[in-house]
């Protein structure tokens, strides 16, 4: 089976790269090999490698600075999964697709379902909002999962920043008011290659009875100020920790481009019972996490 993986440098696609390969022939590549910013060109590049599975994990993740540059954001999170999902449909393959949280606005009180009315308040979840909808209206057979404060140690992500401001400031002020689905991007990946072994050995016509839209993130959710006392608890180099001290903030107290939404915790139920599978909860993947990727002090003054 020939899978072809965009985004392999990202927090996901280095994992999903890592999970997939004994499922089969993995080609995976990420820029400047191609360039979502010209979407037409990765027509081009489908055909010439007659995958029978794409899983794009490449996107514009930079939620604020969408905000100015929402023409480059459009073209990398909307335009190339078009184009994509298009190509995949014409070759018969099937297109897994990543989307966000960031597509509600964060005020119905208790985690999303599928069936949810989006309603983003910033670029990038229009963006991606877009994206999915022109990958589940292009026919064929397309999987969107959408996915929440994915991290990994191994890019910046609030875990690295949780950690090296713990390791050199004597007090933390984070928001208690933004809640969500902590999610490693380890367990996202194998989730993932879990669902295509499942497919057994005629994966195409089991995956193509069950396309469609899935939330798909930690189990449990947590705001940010418990995920940061989490991440304290659990850092193993705690004893060099400098911050004696986290405080509750809200939202408010800091100025940021893009805003965000306050509850965009994932109901994924849905994946849970069409699938039999489900994250660990997002406090023991953190635990895990910590301990397998953590690799001391000095790595996390690069970052
Ligand atoms: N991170 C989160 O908290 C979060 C939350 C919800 C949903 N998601 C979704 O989950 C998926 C995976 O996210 P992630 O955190 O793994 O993302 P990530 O770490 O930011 O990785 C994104 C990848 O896309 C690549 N990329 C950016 N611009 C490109 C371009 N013009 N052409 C080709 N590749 C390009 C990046 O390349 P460079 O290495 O050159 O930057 C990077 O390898 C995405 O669909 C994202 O929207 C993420």
């Amino acid at each position: 089976m020939n899978i072809l993986l965009f985004g392999k440098h990202g927090q996901l696609g280095w994992e999903l790269d890592r999970s997939l390969q004994c499922l089969g022939r993995v080609s995976a590549l990420d820029y400047p090999e191609v360039d979502f910013m010209r979407p037409a060109s990765l027509k081009q590049v489908l055909y010439e490698n007659q995958p029978h599975i794409v899983i794009n994990a490449a996107a514009y993740t930079d939620v604020d600075k969408a905000e100015a540059e929402a023409n480059r954001a459009g073209l990398i999170n909307t335009e190339a999964p078009a184009i994509l999902a298009e190509t995949c449909r014409e070759l018969g393959a099937i297109f897994f697709h990543f989307s966000t949280d960031y597509v509600f606005d964060g005020t119905k009180g208790t985690p999303y379902r599928e069936e949810d009315a989006p309603r983003p308040r910033n670029v990038y979840g229009r963006t991606k909002l877009e994206g999915e909808q022109a990958t589940l209206g292009a026919g064929g057979t397309n999987f969107v999962f959408r996915t929440a404060w994915v991290y990994s140690l191994r890019r910046d992500s609030f875990v690295t920043k949780v950690l090296r401001w713990a390791h050199s400031q004597p007090e933390l002020r984070i928001v208690e008011d933004q809640i969500s689905n902590p999610t490693w991007a380890r367990e996202l990946a194998e989730s993932l290659a879990q669902l295509i072994a499942k497919a057994g050995p005629d994966p195409i016509g089991w995956l193509s009875q069950r396309s469609g839209l899935y939330h798909l993130a930690g189990g449990g959710y947590a705001s940010r100020l418990e995920w940061a006392r989490e991440i304290l608890r659990d850092d193993p180099d705690a004893d060099r920790q400098t911050t004696r001290v986290v405080r509750a903030a809200r939202s408010g107290e800091f100025a940021t481009a893009a805003e965000r939404p306050m509850f965009s915790a994932l109901d994924c139920r849905k994946f849970q019972e069409t699938f039999d599978l489900r994250l660990p909860n997002w406090d023991v993947a953190l635990r895990l996490a910590l301990a397998c990727e953590y690799n001391g002090a000095p790595q996390l003054q690069h970052l």
